[in-house]
């Protein structure tokens, strides 16, 4: 079988990696399209690099825009990318606006769609993510669910006859590079910074945290008074946003440092205090790790881990300092996520159902 994987954003690199080690390994055909939305290198080819993941056999090169422009600029381009590969599944991740892009021009040209990571929803109508994920889930096929919780969202929409868990491929990557850093192959990035009572790892970047300048000030102004030095990852959006608004992210205990691979990533946030982020992979990652973290948000798709008490919605700035400042959460055996082989089954469902 020939399985089509479309990919343009950091957080798809990361899922990609074990699917298409899955793909390979079960003997199947396997063409990985990158859009171009991300392009800097340490959003993009580090992740290439780093998890083993094989040169993308096109890249549409669409760079950054406005939703519609980015968007439509992937859509022109998929109709001749599909025509040429003649895929049997066109296999989409997450929420991006690839995602939507692919799943759109996959289905428009009767290519089957299997959505990965599908039925999550924030129920906040104005995320760009929730929009592509509701899209996405309607359009495809397959929707290959990470969650009890997901598969739920997804009957509650009419499409659980065309839905199967099969657990979170996140979980699958997270826990072989754990594994890795563990065993010394990555050395925590952060080991230099003057901190000797620890220190918090954080990524802001959403659209609803970022766009507004006095919300990213109020952000701002929370880290740098937090009771230890917050270090954030600074996404390019952040930065753009920052300098277009007149705001210092480097103020108070917060310093900031550029994006970190995704091996070097887990050492931080293992050697960490805690996490603060909007991020949805972040959350579950340090849920997965077993680190504290506080989320930027007024909702989370990934539900498991503040009922476990793991992870803390905050968003006012005594919101965000009683979070970041609370006791270490009861510890926990649960596995919402799954057990790490995610992939394989993602796999042998498309080839079940599709192939
Ligand atoms: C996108 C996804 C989001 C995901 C995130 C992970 C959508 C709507 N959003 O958000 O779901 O959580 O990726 O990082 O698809 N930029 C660069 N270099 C790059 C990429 C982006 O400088 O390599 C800058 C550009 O100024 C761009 C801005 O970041 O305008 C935003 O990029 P964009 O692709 O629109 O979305 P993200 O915010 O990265």
């Amino acid at each position: 079988m020939k399985i089509m994987s479309v990919v343009g954003a950091r957080p798809q690199f990361v899922k990609l990696a074990p699917i298409a080690h899955a793909i390979i390994a079960a003997g199947h055909e396997h063409v990985i399209v990158h859009t171009g939305q991300h392009y800097d290198p340490m959003l993009s080819d580090v992740f290439f690099r780093d998890l083993g993941i094989p040169e993308p056999d096109a890249h549409l090169g669409v760079g950054s825009g406005s939703h519609g422009v980015q968007t439509g600029a992937m859509l022109a381009q998929m109709d001749e990318v599909l025509e040429r590969f003649q895929p049997d599944c066109v296999l989409v991740y997450g929420d991006t606006n690839s995602t939507l892009a692919a799943a759109v021009s996959a289905v428009k040209l009767h290519f089957p769609v299997a959505h990965l990571e599908a039925g999550l929803r924030s129920f906040n109508r104005a995320m760009p993510e929730e929009h592509n994920r509701v899209l996405t889930d309607h359009a495809a096929d397959l929707c290959l669910a990470p969650t009890e919780v997901a598969m739920q969202h997804l009957a509650t929409e009419g499409l659980a006859e065309r839905s199967v868990l099969v657990g979170d491929v996140m979980t699958d990557v997270l826990f072989q590079v754990r594994d890795r850093v563990l065993a010394g192959d990555a050395p925590n990035p952060l080991a230099d910074l003057d901190a000797p009572d620890g220190y918090y790892v954080a990524t802001i970047h959403r659209a609803e945290n970022t766009n507004d300048p006095e919300r990213l000030a109020e952000v701002v102004a929370s880290l740098s008074a937090a009771d230890r030095p917050v270090v954030l990852l600074a996404h390019p959006r952040v930065r753009a946003k920052a300098e277009e608004h007149g705001i210092a992210l480097d103020s108070g205990n917060l310093v900031t440092r550029d994006p970190l691979a995704y091996p070097e990533l887990i050492a931080a946030v293992l050697g960490s205090a805690g996490v603060v982020t909007d991020s949805g992979g972040l959350q579950k990652e340090a849920f997965l790790l077993r680190v504290p973290c506080t989320t930027v948000r007024h909702e989370t798709e990934w539900v498991e881990t503040v009922g476990l008490g793991w992870n803390v919605l905050a968003n006012t700035p005594d919101e965000i300092t009683a979070a970041l400042t609370r006791p270490a959460p009861a510890d926990t055996d649960a596995a919402p996520y799954g057990d790490g082989h995610a992939a394989e089954a993602a796999v042998a469902t498309i080839v079940e159902r599709i192939g």
